[in-house]
């Protein structure tokens, strides 16, 4: 008698806007809080930032720029696998020191002056290695060294006009030693050859600045960015074949992962693959507990997306901070990273996840409006939108990846949809975003007085805020007049 009535004396389960960070004595300068981080147990992160795998947000355009600016870009599966190996090895190449023998624009000895001039410019190279059918450096050709013959002999070799004494390397050069190499020879390319002097790749001046761009960049052991792919729970297949083009991270990619066919599934895909496996969502500790033993990385979240209406359509879900910390309760000791999915819409949501012991944060809507997510620009009203959709969403379950809400897409047209199809406003470019959400979060960590991510978490404590608190934390009693980058009025 009465254990339904009891059902009711039930727990408070909180989220973002229900809680501040407590300001705390601090001689921290937001500038040198180091949010670095990690976001699986193998792959470390200079940012703590993952965009979402979703097709309106990361393909890998998103995941070239997220991974230059220190965090990471997590390829949606709304394509076929082939597809999926091409963007993963986009973003491995893109940032690469060298490139590849299959990607280098490579000149014959005997084409004509003439003909290595058009190759070169609709090519989009000022240069060439010159090789022999067996591949085997000859020489090189540049602008410079054609010049000449562009007028009187253009009917000439190639190997008349190349420089035959090439500065080569081996394939185990270092960034520093291949600059060095260019500046005391005033050249801007170096072939890099095998033992029998056959070409293997090429290192340019180009790409070597290129690089140095980006020195916080977040990258694999052999200097490529890093990569993060979402596969569905049962999909063996894309699993392999991504950690087979050099995937960093894994994403088992379920709304629900506490579901125990998931998890058996997701414990065969870790066993093999080289890649990190993170698994979620989950946003229990009771869900956590199953999955800390194997996976490298879990990632919390039921229902707090933008886009997303698992919880009025479901009646089931978690507070996101409340999730965060019941997952960190168990994730933490075995030193499991923990990944908080969705919600975040300013960057002080970002770093109050990382209070309730997030490793790291993701995010979809917050990146969906930049240049670099995919999809063109829409002008409504005379503003600038791009779409966002939930992957849970009509449109986007037909496009494959309702397996992800445990539905059997492929047969089913009349599908029970879990997130809307949306438009969000344009924002330039994903650095600027970044730019904000990082320097916001940094800032917290000043209020909270801690200079590293993993001080912060264990720092940093929370204050409950009434309804009240809430509207005092926004702008009020005034008109905004002129847009801030880090705050739109909702
Ligand atoms: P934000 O709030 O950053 O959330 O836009 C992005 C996260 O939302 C999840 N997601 C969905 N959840 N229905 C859902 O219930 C959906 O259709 C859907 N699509 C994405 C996902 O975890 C994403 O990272």
């Amino acid at each position: 008698e009465g254990s339904f009535s009891q059902k009711l004396q039930v727990p408070e389960a909180l989220t973002f806007d229900d809680v501040l960070l407590r300001p705390m004595e601090s001689r921290i300068e937001p500038d040198d809080a180091d949010v670095s981080t990690r976001v699986s147990r193998n792959v470390e992160l200079t940012i703590p930032i993952l965009s979402a795998a979703m097709d309106t947000v990361t393909e890998s355009d998103t995941a070239i720029g997220m991974a230059r600016e220190g965090g990471m870009g997590v390829l949606h599966r709304n394509m076929e696998i082939d597809e999926t190996v091409a963007e993963i090895k986009r973003v491995k190449r893109a940032d690469e020191l060298m490139i590849r023998r299959d990607n280098v624009v490579t000149a014959s000895p005997e084409q004509t002056i003439s003909e290595v001039d058009r190759m070169m410019s609709h090519e989009g190279v000022s240069g060439a290695p010159v090789v022999d059918d067996d591949d085997t450096v000859l020489g090189i050709i540049s602008g410079t060294d054609i010049r000449p013959f562009l007028e009187v002999g253009e009917t000439d070799t190639v190997e008349e006009a190349m420089t035959d004494e090439v500065i080569t390397a081996s394939e185990d050069v270092e960034a520093r030693e291949a600059l060095e190499l260019m500046y005391d020879y005033k050249i801007e390319r170096v072939p890099i050859v095998d033992d029998e002097n056959q070409l293997v790749g090429l290192i340019t001046m180009q790409g070597v600045l290129q690089r140095r761009e980006h020195q916080e960049a977040a990258r694999d052991e052999e200097g490529r960015l890093v990569c993060g792919v979402a596969v569905g729970p049962f999909e063996t297949d894309r699993a392999t074949a991504a950690d087979e083009a050099g995937v960093d991270v894994l994403f088992i990619d379920c709304a629900h992962a506490h579901n125990l066919n998931v998890i058996e599934s997701a414990r065969e895909i870790k066993e093999t693959v080289d890649a990190d496996v993170v698994v979620g969502n989950v946003g229990t500790r009771e869900a956590a507990a199953e999955v800390v033993d194997f996976a490298d990385g879990i990632k919390v979240g039921i229902g707090p997306g933008s886009i997303c209406t698992t919880r009025v359509v479901t009646g089931a879900g978690m507070p996101q901070i409340t999730a965060i910390a019941e997952v960190a309760d168990v994730a933490a000791p075995e030193d499991v990273p923990v990944i908080a999915d969705g919600g975040i819409r300013y960057s002080g949501d970002a770093i109050k996840a990382v209070a309730a012991g997030a490793d790291a944060v993701m995010l979809g809507s917050y990146f969906a409006g930049t240049e670099e997510a995919p999809g063109r620009v829409i002008t409504m009203n005379g503003k600038k939108y791009k779409q966002y959709r939930g992957m849970g969403s009509v449109g986007a379950m037909k496009s494959g990846g309702g397996d992800r809400y445990l539905k059997d897409a492929a047969e089913d047209e009349e599908f029970v949809p879990e997130g809307v199809e949306a438009a969000t406003p344009y924002k330039g470019t994903l650095a600027s975003e970044l730019h904000q959400l990082v320097g916001g979060m940094q800032s917290g960590m000043g209020y909270v007085g801690s200079e590293t991510l993993p001080e912060f978490k264990q720092r940093a404590e929370f204050v409950r805020v009434s309804s009240a608190g809430q509207t005092e934390g926004h702008p009020h009693d005034v008109m905004i007049t002129d847009e801030a980058p880090n705050y739109s009025p909702e």
